[in-house]
């Protein structure tokens, strides 16, 4: 789609004929579990899949990329509809659907969850999940909270800020949470002991409490940028969980993206542990 002064443009009352269309499994859930599934962690995802045929198509593919469903089948599934323009930025468009509806979980074991974002129902049961097991100190939480959660519900994003371990977000939505001062530090003060700060193809920021890092993204061709902050986030923190350095953590987040942004598609190109290393 044509792209101008910031806006895609799309003619009132007209039939627009497109070059190309794909449609494929996409959501910060699915895409951040084959993340991990594929780089070796054993994984579950708990959220609620559509009764419908794209419902089918989501538990497929968690069954193909050997991820446990934890969650319930339900009415209509989440979706979105990505318009991309001729210089590959997007608008997206989004219908939550079935996705605000987790009302339950049912008992597991894990030393990690991982939050993506969540409303409705599915936002109080996150934050009631994470109570729980934080109090039990049975996990570390790690949260990658999108902008429409940082506008629209503070109170709960309090909350589970100051329940997570690491926090990973893109620079617009860290300067809403941080109007002044050090933006990191700032960031750390909300909770999390572990921040993470991208701003797409400049330097990614990260501090611990202890140390600054700072990661450069390579020049590279995107292609399509859909899943790119997912296979960052998630990669990042597989790093950790496998007990990998920060610094080497930053880097399998690094390369996992760029491998995103080189394909079409959030998820086909997500790498296996095997390659790398
Ligand atoms: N143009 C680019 N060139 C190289 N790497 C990039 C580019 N854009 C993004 N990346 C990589 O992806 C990471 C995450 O990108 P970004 O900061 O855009 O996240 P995001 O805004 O959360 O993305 P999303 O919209 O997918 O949620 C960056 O830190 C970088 O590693
Ligand atoms: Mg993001």
């Amino acid at each position: 789609m044509k792209e101008k002064k910031g806006q895609i443009l799309l003619p009132v009352g007209e039939k627009i004929l497109i070059q190309d269309f794909r449609s494929d499994v996409g959501g910060g859930g699915t895409n951040t579990a084959v993340a991990f599934s594929r780089l070796g962690l054993k994984t579950a995802y708990l959220g609620v899949i559509g009764k419908d045929l794209n419902g089918d198509y989501v538990f497929n593919c968690l069954k193909k990329e050997r991820i446990k469903f934890l969650g319930k089948r339900e009415g209509v599934n989440g979706i979105s509809v990505v318009v991309d323009s001729n210089i590959h930025n997007r608008t997206v468009l989004t219908h939550k659907a079935a996705n605000d509806n987790l009302d339950s979980y049912p008992r597991f074991k894990t030393k990690w969850l991982y939050f993506s974002s969540m409303l409705g129902k599915s936002l109080q049961t996150q934050v009631r999940l994470a109570r729980e097991l934080i109090s039990k100190d049975l996990v570390k939480i790690a949260f990658n909270p999108s902008s429409y959660l940082i506008k629209k519900k503070p109170k709960s994003l309090k909350t589970l800020l100051k329940l997570s371990t690491v926090l990973v977000l893109n620079k617009e939505e860290a300067e809403m949470l941080v109007k002044k001062g050090d933006l990191l530090e700032g960031l750390r003060k909300l909770g999390p002991q572990i921040v993470v700060v991208t701003d797409k193809n400049r330097p990614i920021q990260c501090y611990d409490g202890r140390m600054k890092y700072k990661l450069k993204p390579h020049k590279i061709k995107v292609i399509e940028r859909t899943g790119a902050g997912d296979a960052f986030a998630s990669s990042f923190v597989a790093g950790l969980v496998k007990g990998l350095s920060i610094e080497k953590s930053l880097r399998l987040g690094l390369k996992n993206s760029e491998s995103v942004l080189r394909h079409f598609g959030a998820k086909n190109k997500l790498l296996r542990w095997k390659n790398v290393r």
